[in-house]
């Protein structure tokens, strides 16, 4: 409740009801012809994101960057890639998208920069520790085994190109070197573990204030924070995890005196210290196995906290809520009113569409935006574009030969014009292909068309704006966690989804005196409810 308040305070309680739209900018649209998405092609399509019905567009980082990791590689944290467009092409979309009710949220990628970074390039230069504190981690001795991993985003050591000698701890790729934000456990055997308050991590800090400060400036509504909570990288975790926290604390009071509207949401559940929380919500539920139990049939690969299970919303039926529900439970015990971001799928993982017809989305939609979350709707799956499976390792897609990202990165489809609208430059130099398929799905073709993809997201948003129940902040209570899911929204509507392909039968209590507001496939009678093979509903009390 103190949370809530607290929001209520400061205007950031927007977002509790907000829906948000991922872009990854590469790929949405073209508007100068060299193969990759810019700002002037989101400002050209804000009437699309518009007609929607999103409250916030979430772009991956777009700031000058080798672009080894798709940008995740700063190497300039106050400038607009050029690829993208301009410092000012970012104010000009903040200030339409503005005008038109969508706040624009960009990527904080703080715990690690590009190897390109002027900070990096000057330490790297030098034959010793800065004088007034090393923004990176650096030892000279001989790194021990153990910290050896094939898992991208485990640190490990790397070995400097000097001239510098010795070896720079990294954070996700080599080219990613990890930010000094110091250690909790120091040790003076190994003296590259400054303390968390030493001149190189406080440097890092105040350079991360520095950063907010530049775009918050702008009217940038706030930031995704990437690998929030492992800028402190004790062994161990735990204490890493705090003591990131710690930081993000510290933030926080700064904030709400210079910029209290300002939103931050974390890749990852902040962990609950006692202390006042940082951030505005917890995006825990992405790659990680909740999440991956209903939907994600791992085309884009296995991670290796994945264990292989059938998904829920699948035709096969043969998945499971637990797991995604024992999640969600612990997440509401901790903390009632916090916002939950639940996302149809992002850059690092599969679409919502993979292994599934068309036909089995309006389940998974049902769900996802009639859940007492706060949804995030990845670009394109609103059309139901596929993930292509074995693209190209283009600016580090492939982390591994089991996880392949690219097929959920391809350009957006919007017509049957050459590159589907995309791009008007030659096919062979777009940044990713497009979908081969004849029969791929495309906004023109769906747009304004009865029962398509993109009309049922539409409809779907439309409803939950207009509803108070179906949004962020009514309670979530489950009436049936199998075939069919059935979850009540405040006291007086039911939603009900069947995802698997044989139809699905409920006696409830609840459902006496309602009737179907939307829906496909789905009938009620008394307290029985019968849906189709991949039927939902969403039932009201009749008046
Ligand atoms: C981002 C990834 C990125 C990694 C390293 C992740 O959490 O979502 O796309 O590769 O951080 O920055």
């Amino acid at each position: 409740m103190e949370a809530m308040a607290d929001l209520e305070r400061t205007g950031r309680s927007w977002l509790t009801d907000a829906v948000i739209y991922g872009i990854y900018p590469q790929s949405f649209q073209d508007s100068n012809g060299d193969g990759i998405g810019d700002l002037r092609g989101v400002i050209d399509r804000l009437d699309y994101i518009v007609s929607l019905g999103v409250d916030a567009i979430w772009f991956n980082p777009c700031f000058v960057s080798p672009f080894h990791d798709a940008g995740y590689d700063v190497a300039d944290y106050l400038r607009i890639a050029p690829r993208y467009g301009t410092n000012d092409d970012l104010v000009e979309l903040v200030e339409k998208a503005g005008q038109r009710g969508i706040r624009i949220l960009l990527d904080l990628v703080v715990g690690h920069t590009s190897i390109e970074h002027e900070w990096f390039r000057t330490e790297l230069a030098a034959d010793g520790p800065h004088p007034e504190g090393d923004r990176y981690i650096w030892r000279t001795d001989e790194p021990e085994r153990g910290w050896e991993s094939d898992l991208p985003g485990t640190p490990q050591w790397v070995r400097s190109p000097g001239p510098r000698q010795g070896w720079y701890l990294k954070n996700f790729y080599d080219e990613q070197p990890a930010l000094n934000f110091g250690w909790v456990r120091t040790d003076p055997a190994q003296p590259w573990r400054d303390p968390v308050d030493g001149p190189g991590p406080k440097r890092n800090r105040q350079a991360l204030k520095e950063i907010l400060d530049f775009w918050l400036s702008k009217g940038v509504a706030g930031f995704r924070v990437d690998m929030a909570f492992s800028l402190v990288k004790d062994e161990g975790l735990r204490d890493g995890v705090l003591a990131s926290a710690a930081i993000w604390q510290e933030l926080r009071e700064w904030l709400d005196d210079a910029y209290p509207d300002a939103v931050l949401i974390p890749e990852g559940e902040e962990p609950r210290t006692g202390a006042r929380l940082a951030f505005d919500a917890d995006f825990m539920l992405v790659i990680y196995a909740p999440h991956a139990s209903l939907f994600d049939n791992h085309s884009a690969g296995r991670l290796p906290w994945h264990e292989p299970r059938p998904a829920f919303f699948d035709a096969a039926g043969e998945g499971s809520t637990e797991l995604f529900l024992d999640t969600w439970a612990h997440l509401r015990e901790v903390d009632p009113q916090r916002s939950i971001l639940l996302a149809t799928a992002d850059h690092d993982f599969t679409r919502l569409r993979s292994g599934r017809a068309p036909e089995e989305l309006g389940a998974a939609l049902t769900f996802l935006f009639t859940w007492g979350s706060v949804p995030s709707l990845y670009y394109g799956d609103e059309i139901g574009m596929r993930y292509l499976p074995d693209l190209p390792n283009v600016e580090g897609a492939i982390c591994s030969p089991l996880y392949n990202r690219a097929g959920c990165r391809t350009p957006m489809q919007w017509d049957d014009g050459p590159n589907a609208g995309f791009s008007a430059a030659p096919a062979d130099s777009l940044y990713l292909p497009i979908d081969p398929d004849p029969d791929r799905p495309t906004v023109a073709a769906q747009d304004g068309v009865p029962g398509s993809t993109l009309t049922l997201v539409r409809e779907l948003l439309a409803l939950r704006r207009r509803t108070p129940a179906l949004q962020g902040q009514a309670p979530t209570t489950v009436v049936n966690p199998g075939y069919p899911f059935a979850w009540l929204r405040g006291e007086d509507h039911l939603v009900v989804v069947n995802p698997r392909r044989e139809p699905a039968t409920l006696e409830t209590d609840q459902a006496e005196g309602m009737e179907v507001l939307f829906g496909s496939g789905c009938d009620v009678t008394g307290d029985r409810i019968e849906l189709d093979g991949f039927g939902y509903g969403i039932l009201g009390r009749s008046r």
